[in-house]
């Protein structure tokens, strides 16, 4: 099974970022991370669709979109059209997470939900069929540069257990405090796609990183 990483623009120079994602396409990392803060349903502020709209011509990467947004459904047919691949709702953000599923797959595109640190995978329950990407935090949302939580180790392991019961091919995105030294862990406890934002940009060469992490989790 392969491991992809997506580096999270969160920390990345934006006074430079179209050469930033240029380095980062350059370094073969798989998915473009994008965090989407609205400071409400988390306590920061960071971009619109208008900016990924910017980004879509940079790159030929997925742009992975994490809509940490209230009542993310106002807002899905604009990410569509600013070129996401991947629209991730938190399910604590929205009324009605069928809905925004079924609302994301009707545009096209890869439905992501996101469960934060304290929020049971049993929300996942009746909608995990209809899910591309279940985004595991593993920091509570709003801010980069937090220490991975271990309880979510076991979250992780929980749910690639009730996938493969299940038959499913959701996969599990992981994203908070991911960092070279414990992508292995998380990879092996059942990760299919590893967010790395401050352990992505702390170090100048990307595309060193990059093979370190393929060497990690041996991918
Ligand atoms: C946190 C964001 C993450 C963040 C991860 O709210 O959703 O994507 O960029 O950053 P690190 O890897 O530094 O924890
Ligand atoms: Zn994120």
């Amino acid at each position: 099974m392969v491991v992809l990483i997506a580096p999270s623009i969160l920390s990345s120079d934006f006074t430079n970022m179209q050469r930033e994602i240029a380095d980062i396409e350059r370094s073969g990392a798989d998915w473009l991370h994008i965090d989407i803060m609205d400071g409400h349903f988390v306590p920061n502020i960071t971009i619109g669709p208008d900016i990924v709209k910017q980004i879509r011509p940079l790159t030929g990467m997925p742009l992975d979109v994490h809509l940490m947004i209230s009542d993310p459904d106002r807002y899905l047919d604009d990410f569509s059209e600013a070129g996401a691949d991947i629209i991730t709702v938190h399910a604590e953000a929205t009324t009605h997470l069928h809905r925004s599923i079924q609302k994301i797959r009707s545009l096209g595109k890869k439905a992501g939900v996101s469960l934060n640190p304290a929020t049971p995978l049993s929300e996942l329950g009746y909608v995990l069929q209809d899910v591309d990407v279940a985004l595991i935090m593993s920091v509570n949302p709003g801010f980069g540069g937090q220490s991975f939580i271990p309880q979510i180790m076991e979250k992780i392991s929980t749910l690639k257990k009730i996938i493969r019961e299940n038959d499913l091919t959701t996969a599990i995105e992981v994203d908070g405090g991911v960092k070279l030294e414990n992508a292995k862990e998380i990879a092996d406890a059942g990760a299919d796609i590893l967010v790395m934002g401050s352990g992505f940009f702390s170090h100048e060469d990307y595309t060193e990183t990059v093979r370190r992490f393929k060497e990690t989790v041996g991918s």
